[in-house]
């Protein structure tokens, strides 16, 4: 069970936290979206660094520096797009999830850290057109049911809809 897991609504650039999860595309080269945002606001060295990853199939994710980014670390993951759920997207987008917590425990037992916080975008939900109350469901049983108990996740919702749908997902009534 992760520790902690709370709901912002906001622009996930602007976070201090120790990693920021950016829903990518194949090619790891930036995009528009989260991934427009957070390659802007890191700056080219980014897509430098990204160039030399050779890319990231749906569902996998890979860790680069955050560069002009407050945050420590960026986990790259590539959400499934969305046809008509009869295309194994829902177990693409549980494995970004599975595999963008499980890069997050390695950096923390990499850099012997007591307890870590990582910060997710709803993946999938924006130009992949993933239903958004489904995606939150796979988000938030998926990271709740991770044994990792030295990481606090932070859900980052950019659209009003997006941050009502989590609230009453994780009952947060105030
Ligand atoms: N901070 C937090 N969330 C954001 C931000 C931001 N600065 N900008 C956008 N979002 C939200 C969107 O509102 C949406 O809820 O991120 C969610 C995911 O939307 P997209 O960024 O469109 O990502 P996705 O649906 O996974 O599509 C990925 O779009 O940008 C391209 O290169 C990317 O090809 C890839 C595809």
């Amino acid at each position: 069970m992760v520790n902690k897991i709370t709901v912002l609504l906001g622009d996930i650039t602007t976070l201090d936290v120790d990693i920021i999860v950016n829903a990518a595309n194949n090619s790891l080269l930036g995009g528009g979206g989260v991934d427009g945002a957070i390659h802007y606001m890191a700056g080219p060295e980014l897509k430098e660094e990204c160039r030399k990853l050779g890319g990231c199939k749906d569902g996998e994710a890979k860790i680069t520096n955050a560069y002009n980014l407050k945050c420590k670390k960026i986990i790259h993951t590539v959400g499934p797009i969305y046809k008509d759920g009869k295309h194994d997207e829902e177990q693409v987008l549980r494995n970004c999830y599975i595999n963008s917590m499980a890069l997050a425990e390695q950096y923390r037992l990499e850099n012997n850290l007591d307890e870590i916080t990582i910060a997710f975008p709803c993946i999938s939900t924006g130009a992949f057109r993933f239903p958004k109350a489904r995606a939150c469901k796979i988000a938030i049983d998926t990271v709740s049911n991770s044994s990792y108990d030295k990481i606090n996740v932070i859900f980052v919702c950019y659209e009003e809809l997006d941050y009502t749908i989590y609230r009453e997902m994780l009952n947060i009534n105030n």
